[in-house]
């Protein structure tokens, strides 16, 4: 018997768009199950839907129709602080644009998401460190995102997904912009947190340096996996 646990099930997702008068169909009856530990490349042109499967299944936004799962917990039947809990716990997202908080040090952007959870100073120092040891930037920790490189500006993000040990992390083109170097070091951080930190990751990317070291690639076109 597999001892594989899914994380995430999806079926049948819609979702559509108003602008103005007429709808825009993003998603048209989307299903995918993402399994602990696999790292699931999702390509597919401009405007296909990506984003808005990402942000569904990140727990961002709601569908029109269909069903969601993350870690066995049906997602349909909960309320909107039922949800936003879960996401705090469960999800970890890393963008392209990076979303720091730019006001905020290194320190303070990553250790943030365990404010939200809670959790003790003490503890919140250790983990916070921790990332950002992961990561290569401890001695970054007290400088304001801007004053350093895109390259390191992801991997604060990337720290600020992992610092809560999330079973999923949602990741919309984290390489778009970046240099060689540092697009390896970030497809290394993701890979490590599928493969050895058993999360699922599922990555939205045109780079064919991170589709080749995903374990599955999928591919949406018109709003469908194809
Ligand atoms: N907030 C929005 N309002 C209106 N249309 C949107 C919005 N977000 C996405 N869309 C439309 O939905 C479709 C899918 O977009 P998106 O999920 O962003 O695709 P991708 O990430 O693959 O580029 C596109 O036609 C896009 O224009
Ligand atoms: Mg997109």
């Amino acid at each position: 018997m597999s001892t594989d646990t899914c994380t995430v099930r999806l079926t049948g997702l819609r979702k559509s768009y108003r602008v103005g008068e007429a709808s825009v169909e993003a998603l048209k009856g989307v299903s995918l199950d993402v399994r602990s530990g696999e790292m699931v490349a999702l390509t597919g042109p401009s405007g296909s839907g990506k984003s808005t499967l990402l942000n569904l299944c990140g727990l961002i936004d709601t569908p029109d129709a269909g069903s969601r799962e993350l870690g066995g917990i049906v997602i349909d039947g909960l309320d909107e602080l039922g949800l936003t809990r879960l996401r705090r716990e469960q999800v970890g997202f890393i963008f392209q644009g990076f979303n720091l908080v730019p006001v905020m040090t290194v320190f303070d952007n990553v250790e943030y998401p365990l404010m939200l959870l809670g959790m003790p100073a003490g503890e919140r120092k250790e983990k916070t460190m921790t990332a950002l040891q992961r990561v290569g930037l401890e001695t970054f920790a007290r400088r304001l995102p801007d004053a350093l490189s895109g390259g390191q500006r992801q991997r604060v993000a990337i720290a600020r997904a992992l610092v809560k040990s999330p079973a999923l992390v949602i990741a919309d083109e984290p390489t778009a912009n970046l240099d060689s170097t540092t697009a390896r070091q970030i497809v290394d951080l993701l890979h490590e947190l599928a493969h050895e930190r058993n999360a699922s990751v599922v990555v939205a990317t045109h780079d064919e340096r991170m589709s080749s070291h995903c374990d599955r690639v999928l591919h949406l076109i018109d709003g469908e996996l194809q």
